[in-house]
């Protein structure tokens, strides 16, 4: 996800973006797809801190995770967020689709698309596909671990440390956090850049923090399907 500015959005054509015409709503609404994406991913990146800290509890033993996994179940309020959760969800990926096929098809004529020298880079390139493994990898994950086959929390322990039993679904898993770890550490600083906190002395600041926060989460569920499948 590149910023507004990387992209070339705001340099194409000056009079349409300052205009009120169709070009300038155009822009608009560009800029607005920009914010929703950033807004939603920065929404789901906290999603995942609260994730992998609930289940690195995995590491300590049935009885903690299978405590988490009731004491989240309690909650009143885990099912409004879970449908906030699948709306920030959908707005991304929406946005996120609309702004990629505008770039793809907007004609180099029309829109002289300046980037910025050395902004672009391997997790920035592959943002689209790490967009496309997730989009895959989550509805599986939802379907296996929250519809799978166990009765209750107190089932949920033995029903991840099974499935990671599967050298398919261990590796599989391990797999799809490399494209987490690279959309993550691209997509945390180029959010900000869209929401303009972007001023110079903070960028490279942002950029390290989000390649630091991006990994360590991919990181860290990376162990987990290692530790179910060689742990036991
Ligand atoms: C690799 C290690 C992971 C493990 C062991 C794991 C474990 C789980 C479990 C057990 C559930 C079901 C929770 C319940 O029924 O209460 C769940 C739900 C979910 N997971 Fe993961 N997860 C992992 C990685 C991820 C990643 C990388 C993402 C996103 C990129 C993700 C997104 C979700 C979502 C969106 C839900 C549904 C949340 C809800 O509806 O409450 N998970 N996960």
């Amino acid at each position: 996800m590149q910023s507004v500015a990387e992209r070339g959005t705001l340099t194409a054509p000056r009079p349409a973006v300052r205009g009120t015409g169709k070009h300038g709503v155009m822009a608009f609404s560009s800029i607005l797809k920009k914010v929703a994406m950033a807004l939603t991913g920065l929404g789901m990146f906290l999603f995942l801190i609260g994730h992998l800290a609930g289940n690195l509890l995995l590491l300590k033993g049935p009885d903690s995770f299978n405590g988490y996994a009731a004491f989240l179940a309690k909650i009143p309020l885990v099912v409004p967020v879970e449908i906030g959760l699948l709306l920030l969800a959908l707005l991304h990926i929406a946005s996120a689709v609309s702004v990629t096929l505008g770039n793809w098809t907007a004609r180099p004529q029309r829109y002289a698309v300046k980037r910025t020298a050395g902004s672009s880079t391997f997790a920035s390139r592959t943002m689209w596909i790490g967009g496309l493994v997730l989009a895959v990898f989550i509805p599986l994950h939802v379907w296996m671990f929250k519809y799978g086959d166990h009765h209750g929390p107190q089932e949920l322990y033995g029903l991840v440390m099974r499935s990671f039993q599967n050298p398919l679904i261990a590796f599989g898993y391990a797999f799809a956090m490399i494209p987490l770890g690279l959309h993550l550490s691209h997509g945390f600083a180029s959010a900000f850049q869209t929401l303009g906190i972007n001023r110079p002395r903070l960028r490279p600041r942002l950029r390290a923090a989000g390649a630091v926060l991006g990994w360590l989460i991919a990181l860290g569920f990376l162990v987990l399907p290692f530790w179910g499948f060689f742990g036991q």
